[in-house]
């Protein structure tokens, strides 16, 4: 998959066609959720879940989401790392979904939990947080152009007030080695459009802080980095993830989430 295509294509989508999705789509749909890596470990379960037929009620048209019969499912435990490392996961599939021609929505604070009822038998100590529709897109509805006027969905935090070079006060150069790869976090998507993700680069490491401190945000968190390491991987680097003592305190109201040391081009 080319992720970088698809991270610059994927907009949120909620209205969809109902047209059914073919069974080669539903098997590419099962193999990605299969196949998804995750460098961060936590305890969650990404699900696909069909509605419609059989007289299973939909959830597909309440809200702001309509016409949807398909919708991933994300069920996680309550610690930080788990809705990160399920962000970074969930998100990786979105990306596929959005290759193969489908429009999805990460829906995290608006739907019912009753809605989803049918599918509750989660692992112990996981609950269900997140859903995703997706399908073909029918275009934008007036409500959810209103939608994405009021959460501002279309524009983005300049790159210059989220990503710094050594200290908080210097921003980072774009066509730096480090702000090519950090340039796939701006797309991304995050609850209410509010883009918490902030970082600081120090020689071969990046240092990530949230400048919220919600439950989505961490969602929020695993996306970016899910973003951030399709990237470095797109422009050849490899490297991993910890959580340091080193990093550099945050400023007030940022909260300190994980680095990243870039592996040096004799390790890779
Ligand atoms: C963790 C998370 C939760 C979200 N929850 C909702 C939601 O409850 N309802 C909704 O309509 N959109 C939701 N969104 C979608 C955001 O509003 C959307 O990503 C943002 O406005 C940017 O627009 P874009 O995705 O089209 O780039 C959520 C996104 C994320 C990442």
């Amino acid at each position: 998959m080319n992720m970088l295509k698809a991270i610059e294509k994927r907009r949120s989508v909620r209205t969809f066609t109902e047209a059914p999705l073919s069974a080669d789509e539903l098997a590419q749909i099962d193999r990605a959720i299969a196949s998804a890596r995750n460098p961060l470990g936590g305890n969650f379960t990404i699900r696909r879940a069909h509605f419609g037929d059989g007289g299973v009620k939909s959830p597909g048209s309440y809200g702001l989401i309509k016409g949807a019969t398909d919708w991933l499912m994300l069920a996680v435990a309550p610690g930080d790392n788990d809705a990160m490392a399920a962000g970074f996961t969930l998100e990786q599939i979105v990306l596929n979904l959005t290759e193969i021609g489908l429009g999805t929505c990460w829906i995290g604070g608006t739907f019912k939990s009753g809605d989803f009822a049918d599918f509750k038998d989660w692992p112990e100590g996981q609950k269900l947080e997140i859903v995703v529709p997706f399908g073909y897109s029918a275009g934008t509805r007036l409500l959810e152009r209103i939608e994405r006027l009021a959460a501002r969905s279309d524009s983005r935090k300049p790159f210059v007030r989220l990503f710094f070079d050594n200290d908080f006060a210097t921003p980072l150069d774009e066509n730096s080695s480090f702000g090519k790869s950090l340039a796939a976090v701006r797309p991304a998507p995050s609850s209410l459009n509010s883009q918490p993700w902030r970082a600081l680069v120090k020689g071969d490491t990046v240092h990530f802080y949230s400048s919220m401190h919600r439950r989505m945000s961490l969602f929020d968190m695993g996306i970016a980095l899910c973003h951030f390491k399709a990237g470095e991987e797109a422009h050849g680097y490899d490297g991993a993830f910890f959580t340091g003592s080193e990093a550099p305190t945050a400023p007030d109201g940022w909260r300190y989430i994980m680095s990243y040391t870039r592996k040096k081009e004799t390790d890779v």
